[in-house]
């Protein structure tokens, strides 16, 4: 089968000269269509920079970097402006969402530059809000906010969802339910989705495991029967 992702030595340095430092060195991977990934890796590993790469955040230094048949490392500014558009949905640990706007306009903001967006309310059902859509991100819990934020990332019905410590900020049983939106999310949709994280823990969850250390891949493996969120315990 055709890989969705296919990465083959990505390298990122930042700075220059004395200062550089290589966050991701020859890096080397391929996902498969449809893959819940978790991404692995003590802080500092170089997780963030890996997925703000395959967001179409940030160059890549040197490699190539495939997603869904875009070489990204042929896209300039512009081009990475429109990919991330059309094809990336993005949830961070702190939500980052706008606090004058309500949670459907939150959602709704983001759907309007997509190309086969889903209607706001739709995503916000689908995440159990559909009775907060006219509060604000501040009278909301952050497990709230934090689904207001997927609801926002599945809205644009991207091709490919990350997700950077999605859990980080949020207590243990919140964070589960969190983990359970992005698991139910992969397997209804057929979508891809990539969860970075430095719990180990929650790896049984994930179709596809990838390990970084020190800015490489430490080990690369896949489970043949994922576990469901639900008898999860960590
Ligand atoms: N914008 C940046 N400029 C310079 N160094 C950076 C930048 N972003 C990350 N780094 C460095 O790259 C390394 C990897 O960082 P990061 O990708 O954020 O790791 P992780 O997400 O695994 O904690 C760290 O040494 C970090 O200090
Ligand atoms: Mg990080």
């Amino acid at each position: 089968m055709t890989n969705f992702i296919t990465v083959k030595n990505e390298t990122k340095t930042y700075g220059s000269g004395d200062h550089a430092v290589t966050a991701n060195q020859n890096i080397s991977f391929d996902i498969a269509p449809g893959e819940l990934t978790i991404i692995l890796g003590a802080s500092g590993a170089g997780k963030s920079t890996l997925l703000n790469v395959l967001g179409g955040m940030d160059h890549l230094t040197s490699g190539s970097v495939n997603v869904n048949g875009i070489e990204l490392g042929d896209l300039d500014s512009r081009g990475l402006t429109t990919y991330r558009r059309k094809q990336i949905g993005f949830v961070f640990q702190f939500y980052n969402l706008v606090q004058n706007l309500t949670t459907r306009e939150n959602v709704e903001l983001a759907a309007e530059i997509a190309d086969q967006a889903m209607p706001a309310d739709e995503a916000l059902k689908a995440v159990g809000l559909e009775k907060r859509t006219e509060n604000f991100p501040a009278q909301l819990s952050g497990g709230e906010q934090q689904r207001v934020a997927i609801a926002r990332a599945m809205a644009k019905n991207p091709a490919l969802l990350l997700a950077d410590e999605p859990t980080g900020a949020l207590d243990y049983k919140t964070g589960k339910k969190i983990l359970q939106l992005f698991q139910d999310f992969a397997r209804q949709s057929g979508k891809n989705v990539i969860i970075v994280t430095h719990n180990s823990m929650i790896r049984p969850m994930a179709d596809h495991v990838i390990e970084i250390a020190d800015g490489q891949v430490k080990a690369d493996t896949r489970n043949a029967q994922p576990t469901p969120v639900a008898e999860l315990e960590w």
